[in-house]
């Protein structure tokens, strides 16, 4: 081999040795075989090559390449090794480590009270039905046997968005009874229903709020009683407050879709606000017997079938089970708010085994 070959193969195999990299080692490979490499140059060089010389020279400059490109190849897998090791090291995860700490999402107790009571009444056999925001004037109230210009009308006074001349105007529900009367018209009967959902009044201070929340409960059948209103209302609500022994009250009210219509209390200590404890009565929720005109006007005899319905306000309990003072900052989405009273998304609702 002449010398100008045996300088090109020292300096180019010193050079594959010193790329650290992929990247160098192209430009090796570049700067040596390449359009404008060096052993490409010498290779076009060949023709001017004496004609005696020009055999001997073709093979050692076709020896050298193959050695060279040899070598190339040789480093390349080197260094993808190497790279893949690296790599291998830097990724390692050691699955026996404990989790690192994270912000954790927490679920709001309006929604962790609508999970619960899900639950509870789940347990007992009941669906869960869900109807509009905004209602019909017939929904919410003439088919609940609330007449217009009735005054059970003003106990509710509301938001009414605007009509088409002449229709009534839709309305923001004021409670979820409506859905009352869509699941009947919907699933047809016998039903066992609640309606965990949004509702509006026009009032606003300490315990009320524009928009709220409120669960309706409905079961219609052949034979459903009094009597099964008040088993089921003493079970869920001695679940729901994990207090099993909680006195509960039922007392004789109105509302012109139930006859008879009650009112139920429970039992608490005004003062300490313990539940189940102390002389006091505290009032939680509507219920009665579905009125035999509601279910008229959803075309079914109230000869055949009967039942019984509840409403309840979900911020109300929801207070009332946790100590939370004010009803305003439920809806502030203050962080630190629902950092003390958010529960853990991965604590399941179980308070119906409880019971
Ligand atoms: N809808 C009534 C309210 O909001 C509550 C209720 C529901 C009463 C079902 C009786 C039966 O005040």
């Amino acid at each position: 081999m002449t010398d100008d070959l045996h300088t090109l193969e020292t300096e180019t195999a010193a050079a594959i040795e010193a790329a650290a990299d992929p990247r160098a080692l192209e430009a090796v490979r570049v700067g040596l075989l390449g359009r404008n490499g060096r052993l490409t140059a010498l290779l076009r060089d060949l023709g001017k090559t004496p004609p005696e010389d020009r055999r001997a020279r073709g093979a050692a400059l076709n020896a050298l390449r193959d050695r060279l490109a040899a070598a190339l190849e040789a480093r390349r897998v080197t260094l993808d090794e190497a790279a893949l090791t690296a790599r291998l090291a830097a990724e390692r995860i050691d699955v026996t480590l404990p989790p690192p700490p994270r912000p954790q999402g927490l679920i709001h107790p309006i929604s962790r009270s609508m999970e619960e009571m899900a639950a509870i009444f789940g347990a007992m056999g009941f669906a869960i039905a869900e109807g509009p925001d905004v209602e019909t004037d017939w929904h919410n109230f003439s088919a609940l046997n609330i007449p217009a210009h009735h005054p059970a009308r003003d106990d509710q006074d509301t938001f009414y968005l605007t009509a088409p001349a002449g229709a009534p105007p839709p309305v923001l529900r004021t409670h979820t009874s409506p859905v009352q009367v869509r699941a009947m018209l919907a699933r047809g009967v016998p039903l066992r229903v609640i309606v965990p959902g949004r509702t509006y009044r026009a009032d606003h201070d300490a315990t009320h709020s524009p928009m709220f929340h409120q669960v309706e409960g409905l079961v219609i059948d052949r034979d459903i009683t009094l009597g099964h209103l008040k088993g089921c209302l003493i079970d869920f609500l001695r679940a729901f407050f994990a207090v099993p022994d909680l006195p509960v009250r039922f007392r004789a009210s109105y509302f012109p879709f139930t006859e008879p219509s009650m009112e139920v209390d429970i039992g608490w200590d005004r003062k300490s606000g313990a539940l189940g404890q102390g002389q006091d009565w505290l009032e939680i929720l509507g219920s009665g017997m579905v009125h035999p005109r509601v279910l008229a006007n959803v075309g079914i005899d109230p000869r055949e079938f009967q039942g019984f319905a509840f409403g309840m306000g979900i911020e109300r309990v929801t207070m009332l089970k946790h100590g939370i003072p004010d009803l305003r900052p439920f809806y502030d989405s203050d962080i630190r708010w629902l950092r003390h009273y958010g529960f853990n998304p991965l604590a399941p609702a179980l308070l119906h085994e409880a019971a």
